[in-house]
């Protein structure tokens, strides 16, 4: 087992486009071994070959995280490939529900949405968990949102206040919640959880309007992930500030 800190075995989940793929990128470059998952393969595939052409190298397995199949068989291929997980990013998720109010929610959304951004990323993390374990310093980072944060969704004076998407926000929320039970489970350990906003990011789900680059929000989880010391563990940071829950 190597407590190498600049060769980290680190798996991006959905990194086939936006902000996964730029963090699964940005850590290439630094020479981590990066894990690229996907749950189409033919799109995680064509992001490896992408990074390839750029002189950066991933790794890809398969992995649908509102799965269990997947999951199971996804922890399977990487145990035997690399025995440790020094990394999780949970960041594959969905937003579809930009409009929806809380008076008139659809609870078939609410249920999609939180299959995949709450149920498939604590799944995830339940299983590879183990894995974590045999790392010297084992962490995970939770991508959730300013969105999720009860905070802003009630202060009058906040940017995302008027904002809809109930659903999705629920969802982050509840992960956020999800994120600090775990965190307090693993205080004593080697185990840091940290929960990271990318900020509004020009993505398929940011869309074009978002003020930031796919690059700055994942900078903003790189930094998270790559902290050597466990002052995040327990909290909710953007670019390296603490934000309010
Ligand atoms: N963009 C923003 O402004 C923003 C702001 C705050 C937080 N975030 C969060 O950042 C993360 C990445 O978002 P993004 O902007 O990069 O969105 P995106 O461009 O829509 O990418 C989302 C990724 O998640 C994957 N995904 C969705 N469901 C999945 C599943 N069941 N299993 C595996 N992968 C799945 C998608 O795969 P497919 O290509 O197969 O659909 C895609 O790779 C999300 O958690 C999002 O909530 C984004």
């Amino acid at each position: 087992m190597s407590n190498n800190q600049d060769n980290r075995v680190i798996v991006v989940t959905g990194a086939n486009k936006g902000l996964g793929f730029e963090t699964a990128k940005k850590l290439a470059a630094l020479g981590h071994q990066v894990v690229l998952t996907a749950r189409n393969e033919q799109a995680g595939k064509a992001a490896c070959r992408l990074l390839s052409e750029q002189g950066l190298e991933a790794d890809f397995i398969p992995l649908d995280i509102s799965n269990s199949t997947s999951i199971k068989l996804f922890t399977q291929i990487l145990a035997d490939r690399y025995q440790r997980l020094d990394v999780l990013i949970n960041n594959a998720g969905v937003f579809f529900d930009w409009e929806s109010s809380a008076a008139t929610l659809k609870l078939d959304d609410l249920n999609d949405t939180l299959k995949t951004n709450l149920f498939g990323t604590i799944e995830v993390t339940q299983s590879v968990l183990p894995l974590l374990a045999r790392s010297p310093s084992g962490k995970v980072i939770n991508v959730s949102s300013d969105l999720g944060s009860v905070s802003f969704a009630a202060d009058t004076n906040n940017e995302y206040y008027g904002v809809n998407g109930t659903a999705y926000r629920i969802s982050k929320a509840a992960l956020n919640m999800y994120s600090t039970q775990l965190a307090k489970e693993y205080a004593q350990s080697n185990l840091v959880v940290s929960v990271v906003s990318p900020g509004w990011c020009q993505t398929d789900m940011g869309t074009d309007a978002a003020p930031r680059s796919a690059e700055q929000g994942a900078r903003s989880i790189v930094n998270a992930a790559l902290e050597p010391s466990d002052k995040y563990h327990g909290k909710f940071v953007l670019d390296s500030q603490l934000l309010a829950w």
